[in-house]
């Protein structure tokens, strides 16, 4: 019960997972917060207020123009009480009318009125989700600092399968009130890279991969919070840099290894995270290449291999590494941790289209020399949590 002075306003809009907001409530009072809930119009066709007046013990809120709520409390003090603003399930309207100032009801309004930090736990069809406009209001909203919980994947009440679904209420009351976790890193540094590496082929084209940056920064945000210094060495993504993180940007490969070294001489615990392109065009063309041929015929070459590289130092860190797999995933992580000596692999099932690359949530298989660990499907933050409490373990162990 860390959270008994924590005012958390719970909005909630117009989508079927309006349903799960009671026991949403029940998990946030659970661990101490008092929550007040606000509901826009298309959210009472969902939930009923009722139900959500006896789960948080307070009115529940709706108009904006409702007399008798603004002489108990007013928008403008409900927006100056919250501590928190979390909005689930948001709609794609709603995070669309938040991108763009509206505030043409009672919750936009609190949300242009608080200063309290933002929560969005979307829920949509996945096709809406994949939105050109949905995608780029979501960018827009990263940047001002808006805080997205989910989507989970999955199937959804309209039938299809993809992301879309709310996360359950249990793991949005972890996220947004977080256990505090003791400072079992302090005084550690820890080096993660993170995203895809984009090698050039022209001054207009380059090859990389579909990782989003996602479980790096997950990850960094992690080590953080278990009191770490730690530098965050990113591809290419298009994720705001955490707060109070050294992030450092990098294009290439090799421009990542040539970052990651220069922090690895009192480095303690080295993550690769990042998806690194193995293979980068032997030379790169000055000028872009003409499409006079039939075909084109490009020669690549390899990258160097950081992770292998940092663990095979005289005096390495704490080397953890990924395997990103499709198959025989056990055999192969193994096969890279014995040939990388590696302190720990992280394996992930990248053929399982619902986790991994550029996904909200994510599931690995942790191996070490005598042991494993299967760390099971959840929001990349709270597995980025899970694994880096067992890096920590498995480093004061070795130590
Ligand atoms: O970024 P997201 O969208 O959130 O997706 C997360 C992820 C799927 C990218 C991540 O969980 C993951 O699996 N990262 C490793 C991806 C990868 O490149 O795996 P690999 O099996 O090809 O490489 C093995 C290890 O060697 C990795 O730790 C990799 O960082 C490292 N490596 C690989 C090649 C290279 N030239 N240098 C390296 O350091």
């Amino acid at each position: 019960m860390h959270f008994e002075n924590t005012h958390i306003l719970l909005g909630v809009t117009g989508g079927i997972a309006a349903y799960k907001t009671p026991d949403l409530v029940r998990k946030l009072t659970a661990k101490g917060a008092t929550v007040r809930v606000v509901l826009t119009d298309s959210a009472k066709e969902f939930v009923s207020p009722l139900a959500l007046q006896a789960v948080s013990g307070h009115p529940v809120s709706n108009d904006l123009l409702d007399k008798d709520a603004e002489a108990a409390m007013g928008h403008i003090e409900l927006a100056k009480w919250a501590d928190k603003l979390l909005i689930a399930p948001a709609t794609a309207n709603f995070i669309a009318k938040l991108t763009h100032g509206l505030a043409d009801d009672l919750l936009s309004t609190l949300c242009l009125a608080t200063d309290a930090p933002i929560y969005i736990a979307p829920a949509m069809n996945q096709q809406m989700w994949h939105a050109k406009a949905t995608q780029a209001n979501l960018t827009t909203l990263s940047q001002r600092d808006v805080t997205f919980f989910g989507p989970a994947q999955g199937e959804q009440a309209c039938g299809d399968v993809g992301p879309g679904r709310m996360l359950e209420p249990q793991d949005l009351a972890d996220l947004l009130l977080p256990q505090k976790s003791p400072l079992l890193l302090k005084g550690q540094k820890v080096t993660i890279t993170a995203g895809p590496t984009r090698e050039e082929i022209d001054p207009v084209r380059y090859i990389s991969n579909h990782s989003s940056g996602k479980m790096g920064y997950a990850l960094a945000r992690a080590a953080k919070e278990l009191g770490a210094d730690v530098t965050l060495v990113s591809g290419p993504v298009t994720l705001p840099p955490p707060a109070d993180i050294n992030t450092v940007k990098v294009n290439s490969a090799k421009q990542m290894l040539d970052a990651v070294m220069s922090t690895i001489k009192d480095c303690n615990i080295f993550i690769a995270c990042a998806a690194v392109a193995d293979y980068r065009v032997q030379q790169k063309v000055d000028q872009k290449i003409k499409k006079s041929d039939d075909e084109l015929t490009l020669t690549f070459v390899k990258n160097p291999d950081i992770l292998k590289e940092v663990a095979h130092l005289s005096s390495p860190p704490f080397t953890v590494g990924f395997a990103a797999e499709t198959q025989n995933l056990k055999e192969y992580a193994l096969g890279k941790l014995q040939r990388k000596k590696l302190n720990m692999i992280a394996a992930n099932d990248v053929s399982d289209s619902k986790i991994g690359f550029n996904s909200e949530q994510n599931a690995l298989t942790v191996f070490w020399p005598k042991g494993e660990l299967k760390l099971e499907v959840a929001d990349k933050q709270l597995l980025a949590k899970k694994l880096m409490l067992l890096v920590e373990q498995r480093y004061t162990e070795q130590k």
